[in-house]
């Protein structure tokens, strides 16, 4: 099998179906995805059906937001279990708490992916909890949330991912052009496929014990270290040029709002930290996906022959030439 290929681990399907909050984003669509290579049954949680019309017509279509309790409680009835994602909202801790007080009530297991500092007591965890949001003030609200799903009583798996390989694509032109300008000190890192994948697994796998789990790549990467896959997998010089004012712009420009803001505030820690990833972090990873996690060269790999087609179908045809009289 192609090692970049999903690779599918045979578990207990069930005829219930398996509940999937923020389907379009990017996250819960790999997670659909993941569900359904699977063969298993799916439910989005949607605002907007029409942003989900690609999805297969078996893919039932529960529509309502998640500051609307009812809608909630009927996108769970008759779930197996569900998987959750933090949008970057204002409100966010109150429309977790919605859905996590959802899951208790309906007795359903909730899947979690987001930022969260782990530990195995609830002591461990405050502490970290402190120290991440003496360093990330503006994530206090999303450290309180996967608490409170670490906490509850829906059996809850907590996956925590690291900075997504995925977020290079908001400088996809600069990277094009020789550069690559989104600060990075070391930092542990994870294709967003592979997340969908753990995902997929905890959702599937009743028997998998709750608890915290890491979402990593083999290895933290530096900024150079990056710009360096970049270059390999271009097939052309690409130097490491952090700059914030441009990242900023980045962002602005790719999501805007209130995500645009929260990437903008992560960058600024982002290209300070040197943390490395730990080898029990990528066995956590690799036992979730029943393989080795995918590494940044494959994912740049995949990426530059995705753009390269890109570009080559967006070329201007060459106009036919004028025959001329003799
Ligand atoms: N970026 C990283 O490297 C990274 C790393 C670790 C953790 N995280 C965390 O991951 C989370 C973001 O995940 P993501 O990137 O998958 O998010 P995303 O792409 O912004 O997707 C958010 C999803 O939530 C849905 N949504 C938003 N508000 C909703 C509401 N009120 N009711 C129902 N659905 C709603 C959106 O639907 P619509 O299509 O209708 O808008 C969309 O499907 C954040 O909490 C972030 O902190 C990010």
């Amino acid at each position: 099998m192609n090692a970049l290929e999903p690779t599918p681990v045979p578990l207990p399907l069930t005829s219930q179906p398996i509940l999937v909050v923020g389907a379009t984003g990017a996250i819960g669509s790999q997670v659909v995805q993941a569900l359904l290579v699977r063969g298993a049954r799916v439910r989005v949680f949607v605002r907007s059906p029409e942003k989900v019309s690609t999805l297969p017509d078996d893919v039932e279509r529960a529509v309502g937001t998640l500051e609307d309790r009812e809608a909630i409680a009927r996108a769970l009835k008759g779930v197996r279990a569900a998987f959750y994602v933090s949008p970057h909202d204002a409100a966010e801790e109150t429309l977790a708490g919605n859905f996590v007080s959802a899951c208790e009530r309906e007795g359903v297991r909730l899947v979690f992916s987001g930022v969260h500092a782990g530990g195995a007591t609830r002591l461990s965890r405050f502490v970290q909890r402190t120290l991440f949001g003496l360093m990330m003030p503006h994530y206090k609200p999303k450290l309180r949330l996967a608490e409170r799903v670490r906490t509850s009583r829906t059996s809850a798996v907590v996956l925590v991912p690291g900075n997504y390989y995925q977020m290079d694509e908001v400088c996809r032109d600069e990277v094009q052009a020789g550069r690559y300008p989104l600060p990075l000190g070391l930092v542990p890192r994870v294709d967003t496929r592979d997340v969908g994948e753990a995902a997929a697994r905890a959702l599937l796998d009743p028997a998998l014990p709750s608890g915290d789990y890491s979402l990593v790549g083999p290895e933290s990467l530096s900024g150079e270290q990056t710009a360096a896959h970049w270059s390999a997998a271009l097939g052309h010089a690409v130097s490491f040029a952090p700059d914030l004012a441009l990242t900023d712009a980045l962002f602005e420009r790719a999501y805007g709002g209130r995500k645009a803001l929260d990437c903008q505030k992560s960058y600024r820690l982002v290209g300070k930290i040197s943390v490395k990833t730990t080898p029990a972090q990528v066995a956590q990873t690799a036992f979730l996906l029943g393989r080795a996690p995918r590494t940044f060269a494959e994912y740049t790999h995949d990426t530059a022959a995705a753009w390269q087609a890109g570009n080559l179908a967006a070329e201007p045809q060459e106009a036919p030439r004028p025959v001329l009289a003799s």
